[in-house]
């Protein structure tokens, strides 16, 4: 072997030689960070799932671990159960679904007992989705969940129609927003969401209502109010008429108005409205979201927080950030 032919296997020794000594970790590669902070909790990433759209949660598990969400949104539940209304009760549509589904849900006394302590074994967040058709019902039901150490939060379903004002839903009015949050409030002791509809002219002072009476964040938005007709039989889609409409038709909408009740108050938001990826997740995390909840997009692919936490790490790494929260309102607006 000559000198010149041993060169550079030297020279490959030598740089083998300086590179296994070179210590691994001198510029440490961060592991993308998707924790998020709402309310003095702790949530491992901000990918919840949306209340109706998950049931209780045990179905959900036979397809992915839940251990690997965020948070769980679960089912409104009422005073008594509830049947709901006759189907059909959803129907498709371009770009969305339909539905009036009634509120069908088991009651909260079966809920505390049976379905609630099914997640006594997650490590994730569990909000408790609460709804009533009179004051005095959220006020007796978020009392009976107060003694739930397993109810983490609260989420207010408010788009629910007000008996005592002739059926225009609670969230209609910052007035009684800011009543029904406050009453809530001192009978909870943990941190209370209330979620707003979008079915209302002024979602700004809407939640400049549920922050007066003291909420811990805001979510938004429901469904918008919507039907479908089907044109040989006359009759719309739904048995009940009129539905909520959600999925990719109303995203756009969501995004507007998560980012103008970002703009207007000091609680967290989180962000709810067609997102079915993690672009989309994105996107409500830059016009303000703190978290973002999935909810017909589960319908199409149950097992989606699993490609969006992944696909949010890609983005986290391909941007330079570590963390998620580093992108929370980050949207540069002209
Ligand atoms: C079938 C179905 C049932 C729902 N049930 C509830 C419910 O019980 N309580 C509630 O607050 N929202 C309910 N929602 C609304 C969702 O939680 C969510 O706010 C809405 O669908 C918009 O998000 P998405 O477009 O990602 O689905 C329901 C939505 C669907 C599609």
């Amino acid at each position: 072997m000559s000198k010149a032919n041993n060169k550079p296997d030297m020279l490959a020794q030598k740089h083998m030689i300086t590179k296994s000594k070179k210590p691994k970790s001198k510029t440490p590669k961060t592991k993308p960070d998707l924790s998020v902070e709402i309310a003095g909790y702790r949530f491992k990433n901000p990918i919840w799932t949306a209340s109706g759209t998950c049931g209780y949660g045990e179905e959900l598990d036979t397809i992915f671990d839940l251990n690997r969400l965020g948070g769980i949104v679960t089912k409104s539940i009422t005073r008594q159960p509830r049947p709901g209304h006759p189907t059909p009760r959803c129907a498709e549509e371009s770009s969305g679904m339909l539905n009036a589904i009634g509120l069908a849900n088991v009651g909260v006394e079966k809920y505390v007992a049976e379905k609630l302590r099914f997640l006594d074994e997650y490590d994730i967040g569990v909000v408790v989705n609460v709804a009533g058709f009179g004051f005095d019902e959220y006020v007796e039901v978020c009392a009976m969940l107060a003694d739930c150490p397993r109810a983490d939060m609260i989420e207010l379903n408010i788009s629910c129609p007000n008996v005592s004002t002739g059926g225009i839903e609670f969230g209609a009015s910052a007035s009684d927003v800011e009543r029904i949050v406050k009453a809530v409030k001192k009978v909870f002791p943990r941190p209370i969401i209330p979620k707003l509809s979008p079915n209302v002219t002024n979602i700004a002072g809407i939640a400049k209502g549920a922050e007066a009476g003291g909420a811990d964040a805001i979510s938004l938005i429901n469904t918008l109010i919507g039907m479908s007709v089907d044109i040989y039989t006359r009759r719309p889609g739904l048995t009940n008429n009129r539905g909520g409409l959600s999925g990719p038709a109303i995203k756009p909408i969501a995004l507007s108005m998560v980012n103008r009740v970002y703009d207007v108050v000091d609680v967290p938001v989180i962000g709810i409205g067609g997102a079915s990826s993690a672009e989309d997740v994105i996107q409500f995390m830059l016009c303000g979201a703190s978290a973002v909840q999935l909810g017909t997009a589960l319908f199409i692919q149950p097992d989606l927080p699993i490609t969006v936490e992944r696909d949010l790490k890609k983005y986290l790494t391909s941007q330079g950030l570590t963390s998620i929260t580093e992108i929370i309102g980050k949207i540069e607006k002209y």
